[in-house]
């Protein structure tokens, strides 16, 4: 199975190491706007075939699949064209800056009967496999309630990051998404019907403030016009209200990943730690699950994702994560902004 890759940053080297991993999948093909580092990307990793252009690489090589790891902007335009081609597509979050590119994806997609799948990353946990069993049990009887926060101290990334030209959003369409989805996957949550927001914009917050480089992008150029933390109360079809909130520089001890579902049997910590609380002999209980989840490999999560996008893409399961959960998390988001506007 030949894919190809599209851009040369941080992620462009997850996927490309947890490819390695799976029997059978060989990474072809790498293209990026800066030819140096690509041909010092594809020499590192052994890829044939180094490209100076996005376009070049879907037109000319002999692939079956590629994985678009550029800057959001160029989510739809690069996706749709490689589906054009005849590639299956695995697409990084968010599937797109806009509901109308995520809905011409979705047609795209469809028309060139070709696999989109965004890449929900977070979907391929080992403790999201065993919330999901747990939920799907019905331990949590029917759920009505999710608090999902994805909070960072010091993680403004900037560059391409902070620039609404080539992210179309902040935190909320970066680090948000994640949260999100993981919300709607865990609670088949249906339609949503109603999306109320706020968003605030201080990146000025961390000038002067010497951070990590965790979170950085390879390049440090660009504007600083999205918001640094977003909220949003998402409210579906089936009785389901998300309550979501997103930031990268909160002034805060320590990062916060959180996600809380309440049923009327139980409610399920997913985050930090898992947790089932439910009632028993007439009390309320706590179960500690942490210790149960299977020890997690480096990279797991990646090479699970990869691995079902390429079985999915053979036809040999049905993908769990279809392109029409990508537009629906960017259409909420983009509720989220309108709705913060008068
Ligand atoms: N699933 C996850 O957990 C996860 C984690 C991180 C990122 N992501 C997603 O992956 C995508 C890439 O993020 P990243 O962290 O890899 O970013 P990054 O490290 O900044 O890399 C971005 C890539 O795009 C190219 N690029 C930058 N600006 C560009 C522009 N204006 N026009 C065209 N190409 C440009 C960069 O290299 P050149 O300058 O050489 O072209 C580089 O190849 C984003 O959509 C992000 O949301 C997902």
């Amino acid at each position: 199975m030949k894919i190809g890759i599209l851009g040369t940053g941080g992620i462009a080297r997850v996927h490309i190491e947890a490819l390695k991993k799976i029997p059978g999948a060989v990474v072809s093909a790498i293209a990026g706007r800066n030819y140096e580092r690509t041909q010092k990307i594809a020499m590192e990793f052994g890829i044939s075939s180094p490209y100076s252009s996005y376009e070049e690489l879907i037109d000319e090589a002999d692939l079956e699949a590629v994985i678009n790891c550029t800057p959001n902007f160029l989510h739809a335009p690069l996706s749709i064209r490689a589906l054009d081609r005849g590639h299956h597509v695995l697409c990084e979050k968010p599937m797109s800056t806009t509901t109308a590119e995520a809905e011409a994806m979705v047609k795209s997609a469809h028309n060139a009967g070709k696999l989109l799948m965004p890449a929900m990353c977070f979907r391929f946990e080992e403790r999201t496999m065993m919330a999901a069993e747990i939920i799907n049990e019905g331990r949590l009887g029917d759920i009505y309630y999710i608090k999902a926060d994805f909070l960072r101290r010091d993680g403004q990334p900037g560059g391409w990051f902070t620039d609404s030209k080539t992210a179309g959003g902040g935190a909320l369409l970066d680090i948000g998404v994640h949260i999100l989805d993981l919300s709607m996957f865990l609670s088949n949550c249906g339609r949503p019907v109603s999306v109320k927001g706020q968003v605030f914009y201080h990146p000025a917050m961390m000038d002067g403030i010497i951070g990590t480089d965790k979170w950085v992008s390879v390049n440090q150029d660009g504007n600083r016009d999205v918001e640094t933390f977003g909220t949003g109360l998402v409210a579906f079809d089936n009785g389901i209200t998300i309550n979501l909130e997103a930031g990268w520089n909160q002034h805060r001890e320590k990062d916060l990943l959180s996600l809380a579902i309440y049923g009327t049997k139980g409610g399920l910590q997913i985050y930090p730690e898992l947790r089932l609380f439910r009632n028993k002999d007439s009390k309320m209980v706590s179960e500690e699950l942490e210790n149960l989840i299977p020890e997690e490999t480096e990279n797991g999560r990646f090479k699970k994702q990869a691995q079902h996008f390429i079985q999915a893409l053979k036809g040999e399961t049905e993908c769990t994560c279809p392109a029409e959960d990508g537009l629906k998390s960017v259409q909420i988001i983009e509720n989220i902004y309108n709705s913060s506007i008068l």
